[in-house]
C-alpha cells in the first residue's frame, strides 16, 4: 500500500489530525535452500521479499499503547505500566514480546502511542509474516525510544522474543532475512557465527515463483519444537563418539562414519537431513554465483525430498506442487520453503513459458484438492527500515 494511504487509514481509525507520524516497514522472506539448519548452527540462503508489515505510529495523550491490526480490524489497548504478559495472545503477542523487552531495558515511554499494523503477506503461509511483525515493531520501538540499536541487535531481540515470549524455539533465519535483506540479492548466512555474504540474485531467464498451498500451518509450533528436540537428541548421541557443538558441524562424510551411533531411527533421519542440507547450501551458493541454474534446481529437488522423507515436514499439497514441477521441462527446480507443514513451495520457472506452466499447475492443483493455490513471482527486496 502507498504510504499516503496508510497515513490516511491511520488518521481515520484513530481520529487524529495530521502530524508526528512515523512509518516503518519490515519484509517477509523466502529461503532458497537450507531448511531447518539455522537452529543447528548451519547455513541458510534467504532473500527478503518486497511484501511484509507496515506500522504507522504517533504519540497519543492516553497513557496507553493502542494497537490496531488493520487486516483483522482488531484492537488491543495496553496501559503504560501494566504487566506486559497481559498481551500474550493471538497477534498481540508479536508486538508485545518486543515491547516487553524494551520496557525491561529502558522502562515505559513518557506517552502512550497509537500504532496501526498493515501487512500484505499471506498469513500462516511460511513467508515469515510473524517475523516481519516482530522486526517492524523492533524498528518502530527503536525510533520511539531513540535508542539507535544496530539492526543486527534488533534481529537478535526479535528472535529472543519469538523464543521466550511466543514460545517457538526457532532459529534466526526469518528475523535475519527480514532485518538484513538486500535489494536484488540473497544472503548466505552462517547461523552460528552470523557471518554472511550477499549474492546477486540473478536468475538469468528464470523467475522464482512462490506457490502457496493455502494450507495453514496448523500445529506448526509444537511439531517444530519437536523437530528441534529430536535434533538435540541426535547431537547428544553423536557427541558420545565425535564431540562437536552443532549438527551442522559434522560433514556428510563424518556422518556416514559415525551416524549409526544415533540410537533412534527417527532422530538418525532428522540428523541426516540437517547435515546433508547444510552441504547443499554450500553447493547452491556456488551454483548461483557461477550461474549454474540447472545444478541449483537439482539441489532444490534434493532438499525437498529430504525434507519430505527424512525430516517429515512436507504435506501432500507441497509434494504435489513439487512433483508437478519435476515433470516439466520448463522448471529447473522446486522445493517447499520455510518450516513446512503447509505453507509455500518455490520453483525456478523459465520466463518464456511461465504463464502456461502456472496456468496448468493451478488447474491441476484445483482438480486434485478442490481448492485453489495462489502463485506470485518473488522479488528480492531490502531489509527493515523507517520509511517516513
Ligand atoms: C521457520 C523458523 C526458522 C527456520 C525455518 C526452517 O521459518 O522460524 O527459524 O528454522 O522454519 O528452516
Amino acid at each position: 500500500m502507498e504510504i499516503n494511504n496508510l497515513l490516511e487509514l491511520f488518521r481515520l481509525h484513530f481520529q487524529r489530525s495530521e502530524g508526528g507520524e512515523i512509518v516503518v516497514f519490515a519484509p517477509g522472506r523466502i529461503n532458497l535452500i537450507g531448511e531447518h539448519t539455522d537452529y543447528n548452527g548451519g547455513l541458510v540462503m534467504p532473500l527478503a521479499l518486497q511484501l511484509g508489515t507496515y506500522i504507522v505510529a504517533a504519540p497519543n495523550d492516553q497513557k496507553s499503547f493502542h494497537f490496531y491490526a488493520s487486516n483483522f480490524n482488531e484492537s488491543y489497548v495496553h496501559p503504560l505500566g501494566a504487566d506486559t504478559l497481559l498481551g500474550n495472545r493471538n497477534w498481540q503477542k508479536y508486538p508485545m514480546g518486543l515491547l516487553d523487552r524494551f520496557v525491561k531495558h529502558y522502562g515505559w515511554p513518557q506517552t502512550g502511542w497509537d500504532m496501526l499494523f498493515y501487512g500484505d503477506l499471506p498469513l500462516s503461509a511460511g513467508l515469515s509474516s510473524s517475523a516481519s511483525v516482530e522486526m517492524a515493531t523492533a524498528v518502530m520501538l527503536n525510533e520511539i525510544y531513540h535508542t539507535s540499536i544496530p539492526m543486527i541487535d534488533l534481529v537478535q531481540a526479535a528472535r529472543e522474543s519469538e523464543n521466550q515470549y511466543v514460545g517457538v524455539d526457532c532459529g534466526i533465519l526469518d528475523m535475519f532475512a527480514s532485518g538484513m535483506g538486500r535489494l536484488k540479492h540473497c544472503l548466505v548466512l552462517d547461523c552460528n557465527t552470523l557471518d554472511f555474504e550477499t549474492v546477486p540474485f540473478d536468475l538469468q531467464d528464470y523467475t522464482l515463483w512462490i506457490m502457496n498451498t493455502r494450507v495453514k500451518r496448523g500445529l506448526a509450533g509444537s511439531k517444530y519444537n519437536e523437530r528441534v528436540a529430536e535434533c538435540k537428541e541426535a547431537l547428544r548421541d553423536l557427541n558420545s563418539i565425535l564431540p562437536k557443538s552443532f549438527l551442522c558441524s559434522y560433514t556428510p562424510q563424518e556422518f556416514e562414519q559415525v551416524g549409526r551411533v544415533i540410537s533412534r531411527e527417527v532422530t538418525y533421519k532428522r540428523a541426516r537431513h540437517v547435515i546433508y542440507e547444510n552441504q547443499r547450501v554450500k553447493d547452491a551458493a556456488e551454483a548461483l554465483v557461477s550461474s549454474d541454474l540447472h545444478l541449483l534446481g537439482q539441489l532444490m529437488y534434493q532438499s525437498h525430498d529430504s525434507l519430505s522423507k527424512d525430516y517429515e515436514v512436507s504435506c501432500e499439497e507441497l509434494d504435489f506442487l513439487v512433483d508437478f514441477c519435476r515433470q516439466s521441462s520448463v522448471v529447473a527446480g522446486g522445493r517447499m520453503t520455510g518450516a513446512g507443514f503447509g505453507g509455500c513451495a518455490i520453483a525456478l520457472v523459465k520466463m518464456e513459458a511461465e504463464k502456461d506452466f502456472i496456468d496448468a499447475l493451478a488447474k491441476a492443483y484445483n482438480q486434485k484438492f478442490g481448492f485453489e493455490a495462489s502463485f506470485f513471482a518473488a522479488k528480492a527486496g531490502n531489509g527493515a527500515s523507517r520509511l517516513f
